[in-house]
């Protein structure tokens, strides 16, 4: 993903400053002087930045937050599968600079997500919602971030999720909303990951410069208060 993200920078009108990772991809020693602009390290960017875009893990995450706090970076995270106190990082970090985190940058899924908490306003008797998430065998957590918040959507509904790990799916998600005498399903199949990168990016433009807090991809794509 962070790949992605850079490779897209510039269409999306960005100057890339640098990318951070802990080892080079092409398997080169990294000693914090930017060799074709990857730093190991965040405290190696040779300028801080506006917008600090962030797929890592958990862990890279939390970390994150604390240094985008402490310089004033706005933080658009996708990172998925955080525990409680990486989360707690990111309110913390959200007292002081405009944190963005969502499991999914697609516009699709965020339609999706906006469109079933309207059905679950309109449609009270709803009797049962199950969720399926089926992704490539490569992916860290279970269930997908995406379907953890697709649950949270048809709140007050408690979802059964499916997660299922197969080959190098992108990310394909089914909700099932069962009612009286009939069903209504929603799918969402994600073909490009570059749409997630799209999305981050967009939403960097989107979140520079707001004030501190936590917002989210519906505040985000819909202007909306989550
Ligand atoms: N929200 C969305 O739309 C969306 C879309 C796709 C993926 N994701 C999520 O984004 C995350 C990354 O996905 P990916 O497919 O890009 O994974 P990946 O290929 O495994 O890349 C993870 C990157 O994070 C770096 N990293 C890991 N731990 C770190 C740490 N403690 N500090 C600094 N860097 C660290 C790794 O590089 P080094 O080991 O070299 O540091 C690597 O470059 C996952 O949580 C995934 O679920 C979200």
């Amino acid at each position: 993903m962070g790949r992605l993200v850079a490779g897209l920078a510039d269409e999306s009108g960005f100057e890339l400053l640098g990318v951070v990772s802990r080892h080079h991809p092409g398997g080169a020693a990294m000693d914090g002087s930017g060799q074709d602009g990857w730093y190991p390290g965040l405290e190696a960017l040779p300028t801080v930045p506006d917008v600090l875009i962030d797929f890592t893990l958990p862990a890279g995450l939390a970390a994150a937050a604390r240094w985008c706090a402490d310089h004033g970076v706005a933080l658009v995270s996708g990172t998925t599968g955080l525990e409680a106190n990486q989360s707690a990082a990111l309110d913390q970090a959200a007292e002081r600079i405009p944190v963005l985190h969502a499991p999914n940058f697609s516009p699709g899924v965020n339609a999706t997500l906006a469109l079933l908490r309207a059905a679950v306003r309109m449609l009270p008797e709803v009797s049962a919602t199950h969720i399926t998430d089926v992704h490539h065998v490569h992916k860290k957590d279970a269930p997908s971030g995406t379907a953890l918040a697709l649950a949270a959507a048809l709140a007050p509904h408690q979802p059964e999720i499916d997660s299922r790990r197969e080959g190098e799916v992108v990310g394909d998600h089914r909700v099932l909303l069962e009612l009286p005498g009939e069903t209504l399903a929603l799918e969402h199949h994600a073909i490009d990951r570059a749409i997630f990168a799209r999305g981050a990016l967009l939403a960097g433009r989107w979140l520079a410069g707001r004030p501190a807090g936590r917002y989210t991809a519906l505040d985000w794509i819909a202007g909306e208060d989550a």
